[in-house]
């Protein structure tokens, strides 16, 4: 404890290579759920292929490799730094108890998606439902600690849902994919939304009200993508690109919907799309120099194999968009964040994560 302590204070004095310095909390807690992208080291205690604890994952970040697939902070890491939050802690790790889970705890889990099966090929992960009920075991503990009435701390803590990229990448978009022979692209978009759209309710029915939902990024141009389903050129795959549009567009109707229909709470959508896909078109006048190659991993574009130890990084990260074939850099998450916390997400308020945290 007394380490991790140490550790967490490291990040508050130093930032995650933000210039903010971590003041009061906007928020009592912040719970996420999602998958790589925001994943802090929830499998490394799984028997799972999806993981990242080992260098150069985290060259660039404080505390080292912590199975973040990432050089340096996630999405989330910087967004809870905006919001004078330290790290959030991983659900799987015997450290993450006490007092410190009153503050969040982070359920994400790399490979997973929103369907069930969607990361069977990786072995041991946290499905979406699976991370809705160790939310549901934080909640026993939280109630114990606060002895009493939990209410008031879930409705103003901040819970950010970050999805369904593995059920394309990894799933429908596999050579040997049975989803993609069983579902039109029109069905399977549906079934996605509507399952998230359980999901997201049964947060909600668990205390969550204030959300934040990003939709999903430009998939087609990821290296991953860029080497696999490209067509020798290095740019983006235009038809995982339609597919996760259309997606997205579904998202954004079921998060109107929700945010109507559920009584107190708050959704806000994220076209975290359009946001990376200008960062791709231009890549220089957000400062990058590299859009559709890796810095760490190998074969066409970077994106064939994976970030492996054996593996040198490109020097400079901070020249990249993507670390590895399939996850942004520490550079790009940084902005993203930015634009999450204080950008004009939508036209309705609240426009951002500042203003759904203040509402
Ligand atoms: C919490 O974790 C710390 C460090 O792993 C351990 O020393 C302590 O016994 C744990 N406390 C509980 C209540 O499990
Ligand atoms: C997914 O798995 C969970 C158990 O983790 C189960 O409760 C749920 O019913 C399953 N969902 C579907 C759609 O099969
Ligand atoms: C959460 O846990 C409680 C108590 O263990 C249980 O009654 C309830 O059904 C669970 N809810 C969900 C959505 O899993
Ligand atoms: C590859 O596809 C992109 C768009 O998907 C197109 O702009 C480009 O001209 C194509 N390149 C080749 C070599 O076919
Ligand atoms: C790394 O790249 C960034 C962005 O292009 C640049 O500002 C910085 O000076 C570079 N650092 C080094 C050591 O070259």
């Amino acid at each position: 404890m007394a380490a991790m302590d140490a550790a967490f204070l490291f990040l508050v004095l130093v930032g995650l290579g933000g210039s903010l310095a971590a003041g009061k909390a906007q928020v009592p807690a912040m719970f996420v759920f999602g998958d790589s992208l925001v994943d802090p080291g929830n499998n490394n205690n799984l028997l799972t292929l999806a993981r990242a604890n080992f260098d150069p994952n985290g060259i660039d970040f404080p505390v080292g490799e912590t199975g973040r697939f990432c050089n340096g902070g996630t999405l989330i890491d910087h967004l809870g730094d905006r919001l004078g939050l330290t790290l959030i802690p991983p659900f799987n790790d015997p450290a993450t108890n006490g007092s410190i889970i009153l503050r969040g705890v982070n359920y994400a889990s790399a490979g997973s998606g929103i369907l069930n099966d969607t990361g069977e090929i990786f072995g041991n992960i946290f499905t979406m439902d699976q991370q809705i009920q160790n939310f549901n075991t934080t909640i026993q503990q939280i109630r114990s600690l606060l002895a009493g009435s939990t209410r008031n701390h879930f409705q103003r803590s901040l819970f950010a849902v970050i999805t369904g990229s593995n059920d394309y990448i990894n799933n429908y978009l596999l050579p040997i994919s049975t989803t993609s022979s069983q579902y039109t692209p029109e069905r399977f978009t549906d079934l996605l939304v509507r399952r998230l759209g359980t999901q997201l309710k049964a947060l909600y029915e668990l205390g969550a009200r204030k959300f934040f939902v990003p939709g999903l990024g430009p998939l087609g141009c990821i290296p991953n993508q860029i080497a696999f389903r490209g067509n020798g050129s290095k740019s983006c795959v235009e038809s995982t690109n339609n597919l996760v549009s259309l997606h997205n567009a579904k998202l954004k109707a079921m998060i109107r919907a929700h945010d109507k229909q559920l009584r107190g709470s708050t959704f806000l959508y994220w076209d975290s799309y359009s946001f990376a896909f200008d960062v791709i078109a231009n890549p220089a006048s957000h400062g990058f120099k590299y859009q559709n190659t890796a810095c760490c991993g190998a074969g066409r574009s970077k994106g064939e194999i994976i970030c492996l130890s054996i593996i040198a990084p490109c020097e400079n990260r901070s020249e990249y968009v993507f670390w590895d074939p399939y996850h942004p850099t520490d550079a790009f998450n940084f902005i993203a964040a930015k634009e999450a916390y204080q950008g004009n997400l939508q036209d309705s308020l609240p426009r951002n994560v500042k203003e759904l945290v203040a509402s």
